[in-house]
């Protein structure tokens, strides 16, 4: 057993840097200027991420990811607006949730959880239904790590004049998006995932035009990005009380995400851990889910084991007493679990995580894979 922490193979929260946890020891008077140059310097950062300062707002929120999805939809879609919901995985079905409860009119288009979304389907959807003011769209699917083509259903969206809400929660930071390529009213990401901060804000890149458009379409008074952002614009502070210590963590995350080399470096460390991953899973028989042309080097989803002495709660357990923290599967259909490619890691962690899960079959007795 070891005595270090585990190591999360998850995403999101997921392993950090002690520099970046290191940074949260610090209490930061939030009306202080030093921290509201900290959150200025952060959105000056993250915008450059996506080369957005001249046609996007970014708009930071208090909470987990999904309170910065929801805060994106219900600022950014109108009330009498009607959003398709492009859906294959769990957090597909999570954006029409919203819309529901937002009361939000919108419809759905299903795939299944291995097969992306493509621009002809979304092509043909908007052409049935003029009614249509937005998609929403999710970029990895994190609940199989399926990639969607974000470029190409972006410019089909562009072309019949509707607008796209991205959540791009486990790409951002990884996986390149250019918004002067990539035509968007929101994209939305969070401070625990590819950034390798620690969780507790979102963050939505917001259209100039649309956020200056939005006044009063929110439900919500905690949850309204024009607000928030119309507040930090005349006072640098945040609306109510800000995450102060994750503002920190992700601001001295940003500055080791710079001194690796951005996002091209984080996107190979990442792709790097995902293939060694792939390769030494397969070499003990374990098959991934989806085909390689669809797989984002961000969590990969492994088929379980078709042994009857593989149970995931047991395999889990004795993987983490040897250091590393999985994930559980996210499907109905098939049995599975996960393991995720990002956080502070790389391919020495990933080796020896595949090899914790050798020795962990073979004292299951695991034989058949
Ligand atoms: C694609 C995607 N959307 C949204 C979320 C937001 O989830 P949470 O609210 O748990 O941070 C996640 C979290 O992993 C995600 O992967």
């Amino acid at each position: 057993m070891s005595t270090a922490e585990p190591i999360l193979l998850t995403p999101g929260p997921l392993t950090t840097s002690s520099r970046t946890r290191q940074a949260m020891m610090v209490d930061w008077g939030s009306w202080d200027d030093r921290f509201n140059q900290l959150t200025a310097s952060l959105c000056e950062q993250l915008l450059a991420i996506i080369n957005g300062a001249d046609s996007h707002h970014c708009v930071p929120l208090q909470g987990s990811g999904t309170f910065a999805v929801e805060a994106a939809i219900g600022t950014l879609v109108p009330r009498d607006g009607k959003v398709l919901v492009l859906i294959n995985g769990a957090y597909g079905k999570r954006l029409a949730k919203i819309c529901e409860v937002l009361g939000r009119s919108f419809s759905t288009f299903e795939t299944a959880e291995d097969e992306p979304t493509t621009a002809a389907d979304v092509d043909r959807l908007l052409r049935a239904d003029a009614s249509i003011t937005h998609v929403a769209l999710i970029h990895c699917e994190t609940s199989t790590g399926i990639l969607n083509p974000l470029a190409d259903i972006a410019h089909v969206i562009e072309q019949h004049g509707k607008r796209l809400i991205i959540d791009a929660m486990s790409s951002f930071g990884a996986l390149p998006i250019d918004a002067q390529d990539v035509p968007f009213d929101a994209l939305i990401a969070a401070s625990g995932k590819c950034l390798e901060g620690v969780p507790g804000m979102g963050f939505v890149f917001a259209r100039k035009e649309a956020l200056a458009s939005a006044a009063g379409n929110s439900h919500s008074l905690a949850m309204d990005l024009f607000d928030q952002h119309t507040y930090m614009a005349k006072t640098g502070q945040w609306r109510f009380t800000p995450p102060t210590h994750v503002v920190a963590a992700l601001h001295e995350a940003l500055l080791q995400y710079n001194e690796e080399g951005g996002l091209p470096a984080r996107h190979q460390r990442y792709a790097n851990n995902c293939q060694v991953l792939l390769e030494d899973m397969a070499r003990l028989g374990l098959r991934s889910f989806l085909p390689a042309a669809i797989q984002a080097p961000i969590i990969v989803t492994f088929h379980a084991p078709k042994d009857p002495r593989y149970q995931f709660k047991e395999f889990y357990e004795r993987v983490k007493a040897k250091g590393f923290i999985l994930y559980p599967g996210k499907l109905t259909q098939v049995e599975t679990f996960r393991v995720g490619c990002i956080g502070h890691v790389n391919q020495a962690e990933m080796h020896a995580a595949v090899a914790a899960v050798a020795e962990v079959l073979r004292e299951m007795e695991v034989i058949d894979i």
